[in-house]
């Protein structure tokens, strides 16, 4: 039978848990990456901590201003960033902040204690779930602007490459990008200065990350 003569059948629309999927395997690479670089290996939990899915500890105070470290949590990756001044300062411009979905964080996809303009507790430390809300692929970190890279006029956050979606550095998705939710904020709090414990609400305070509107 010729191609011409041959039944078109439509292909199916890739759905949130085909990209998920992805994303589970791409978490799974970076872990086994993760573990070949000493620094991040030193401030990792140990492995059967994470296998147990509760809280985890985390040591902040060896990641470079500017930079960001992954770990995982409940099979989900983790995101925490270092701010430095002039990115804090930058996510209160009006260039950015006009650019923005949802740059209050009205939508519930952070803790209370976290919706504020950092969507953080501390505005040095930002600790993201690094899953795009649009279908579940892993953000890319380009924390430094360009004229030209990954995309025109960019002023430093994460880039999905799967459809283009762009959040800044405090995971607050641009308007006009596939996704369509800024990126979920975990529950955490600090037990030490420094140190973070994720997967756990401060003293007194109550969420559920069940809640969360989209992961
Ligand atoms: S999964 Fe589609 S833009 Fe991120």
């Amino acid at each position: 039978m010729s191609d011409a003569a041959s039944p078109q059948v439509p292909k199916p629309e890739p759905t949130r848990r085909d990209f998920l999927y992805v994303a589970t395997a791409a978490v799974g690479a970076v872990g086994a990456a993760a573990t070949l670089v000493p620094l991040i290996s030193q401030m990792e939990p140990d492995a059967s901590t994470i296998a147990a899915g509760g809280p985890i500890d985390f040591d902040i105070g060896k990641i470079e201003p500017g930079g960001q470290v992954r770990t995982t949590w409940r099979s989900r990756p983790i995101f925490i960033v270092h701010r430095t001044p002039a990115i804090l300062k930058e996510l209160q411009s009006q260039q950015l902040v006009s650019r923005l979905s949802d740059p209050t964080s009205s939508v519930r996809q952070q803790p209370p204690y976290a919706q504020n303009w950092h969507r953080s507790i501390k505005p040095e430390f930002l600790v993201l779930v690094g899953i795009c809300t649009h279908l579940g692929c892993i953000p890319m970190f380009y924390p430094q602007p360009s004229d030209s890279q990954p995309a025109a006029g960019w002023l430093g956050g994460y880039f999905c490459p799967c459809h283009g979606s762009k959040y800044d550095l405090a995971g607050r998705v641009f308007a006009g990008v596939p996704a369509p939710y800024n990126l979920p904020v975990p529950p955490h709090h600090y037990v030490g200065s420094d140190k973070i414990r994720i997967g756990e609400n401060p003293p007194g305070k109550t969420f559920d990350f069940g809640s969360i509107v989209q992961i």
